[in-house]
């Protein structure tokens, strides 16, 4: 790890999107760095190794980026959290609130066994609905949920006062 590198250098800010008035912090330029996409996964390892998570549950679609490498350099087996319908199989589903309507995230069945200590990443934590449901989803199916962690938390949104675990993140914005 090389705690100097400037890893906020490397994401993009794009205001006024996907709507007006919405700053986007967009990973797309940590990825294409290879650099600072070596540094952005070494700093979550050691985030969550103390954990000791015998899975990694990504969220689709960019948690999947952060997590794959992750499991994968931990040597543990890498569980997705998908989006409506994507998902073959016997499938448990979780429905949470949005702003306007609802939404759902879903795990196959017998994606976890019961007792299994797990870690949940997202490339960003905003208002923690995403994260959050993705936990409950995860008890449903037994799983231990032992921590959380994103790239990208805006604290402004206070997104973490509604999470139950732990959360850790490498790179903090307030507005
Ligand atoms: C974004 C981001 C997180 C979530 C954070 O995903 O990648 O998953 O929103 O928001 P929240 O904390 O307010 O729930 P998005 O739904 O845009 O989809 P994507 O990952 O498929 O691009
Ligand atoms: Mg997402």
């Amino acid at each position: 790890m090389k705690p100097e590198f400037d890893l906020k250098a490397h994401v993009r800010h794009v205001p006024d999107f996907p709507k007006p008035g919405i700053l986007f912090y967009d990973i797309s330029t940590l990825l294409i760095n290879p650099e600072a996409w070596r540094e952005t996964v070494d700093r979550l390892k050691v985030a969550i190794e103390p954990y000791k998570p015998h899975k990694l549950v990504g969220i689709e679609s960019r948690g999947f980026l952060v997590s794959a490498p992750l499991a994968y350099l931990l040597g543990i087996g890498f569980v997705m959290v998908r989006k409506r319908g994507k998902l073959p199989g016997e499938i448990i589903r979780h429905s949470y609130d949005l702003e306007y309507g609802q939404d759902v995230v879903e795990v196959q069945a017998d994606a976890i066994q019961p007792g299994e200590r797990v870690v949940v990443l997202d490339d960003l934590l905003a208002t923690g609905g995403t994260m959050g449901a993705a936990i409950q989803l995860l008890r449903g199916v037994g799983a231990e949920v032992v921590a959380a962690a994103s790239i990208i938390e805006l604290t402004f949104l206070a997104g973490r006062a509604r999470l139950d675990v732990p959360f850790s993140t490498i790179l903090s914005y307030d507005s």
